[in-house]
């Protein structure tokens, strides 16, 4: 049938979507850091894979890259779904702020490094989760938000970024025919991974309530990923297509996007 990668596929709405595409036929393979989570998803099925990984460092993100490069000649599908809440700023050992890093670079890092084998499937599609033009603009000079750090903010910033990410994958990759999809999938109940502090805790405990189930969220995004959706960029939010408007979606902040993130990955 073919090949689907998913990062946090181990949890939440990725591991809906790993299921979805075992179901399908295809062969899936999850990354994800907890073993026990893995295992019980490559129990699955003969076609159900597990690599552990900490995509919040490059060197992992390369690795994987590599790995799954030579792994699997063509991917059809690449799902980037990792996230880790921390209220508190942290500092990976690679230096960069831990959300930036598994939020952002991981999946820079990911979409640029697996376009071979993606413009080598008859219909790639990249599913990620940015911020579908709901998240606030871009801190140019502070990305790593050291000046003005709170979890929720860093969650929606890297939502931004990813945006940006997938403007200049579409331009860069043109030729490979790779769409890149953007979902943002409102609140859902899910594992809420993360550390949170009391008030932003009691926040997440007002989301279990509030959010829909996991099979909502899967259900709305599933039409964006078939080949018959036009375009070669999708931003969708809560199942409704997002209007592409001049301005949130610029080429020429993708394209500076792209070169700061270059260089801060070649320092
Ligand atoms: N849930 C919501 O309300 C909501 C709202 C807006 C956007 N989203 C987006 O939807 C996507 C899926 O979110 P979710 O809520 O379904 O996730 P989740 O249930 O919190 O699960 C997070 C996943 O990320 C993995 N992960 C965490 N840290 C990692 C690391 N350092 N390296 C590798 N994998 C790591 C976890 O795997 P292990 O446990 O195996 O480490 C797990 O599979 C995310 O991009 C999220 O930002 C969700």
């Amino acid at each position: 049938m073919g090949t689907a990668v998913v990062t946090g596929g181990t949890d939440g709405i990725g591991r809906a979507l790993a299921e979805e595409y075992l179901r399908r036929g295809f062969e899936v393979l999850v990354v994800g850091r907890s073993a026990r989570k893995g295992k019980s998803f490559a129990d699955s099925s003969e076609r159900a894979h597990f690599v552990a990984a900490d995509l919040s460092l490059v060197a992992e993100n390369r690795r994987l890259a590599e790995q799954l490069a030579q792994r699997f000649p063509v991917i059809d599908v690449l799902v980037l779904g990792a996230r880790y809440h921390r209220s508190v700023r942290t500092v990976t050992a690679e230096g960069f702020e831990t959300n930036f890093a598994l939020f952002y670079l991981s999946r820079f890092l990911l979409s640029h490094g697996l376009a071979a084998p993606l413009g080598r499937a008859e219909h790639p599609v990249v599913l990620n989760f940015g911020g579908a033009g709901q998240t606030g603009p871009v801190q140019w000079d502070d990305l790593q938000l050291e000046r003005s750090y709170h979890g929720v903010r860093a969650m929606g910033h890297a939502g931004r970024l990813n945006d940006l990410l997938g403007v200049d994958h579409v331009d860069r990759h043109a030729g490979a025919g790779i769409r890149y999809v953007l979902n943002h999938p409102g609140v859902v109940v899910t594992s809420f991974a993360g550390e949170y502090d009391p008030v932003t805790a009691a926040e997440v405990d007002h989301l279990r309530i509030i959010g829909k189930p996991v099979a909502t969220a899967v259900a709305q995004i599933l039409p964006f990923l078939e080949p018959r959706v036009p375009g070669p960029l999708t931003a969708v939010l809560e199942g409704r297509r997002v209007a592409l408007e001049p301005g949130l979606w610029d080429l020429r902040d993708a394209r500076l996007l792209h070169d700061i993130t270059s260089a801060l990955l070649a320092a």
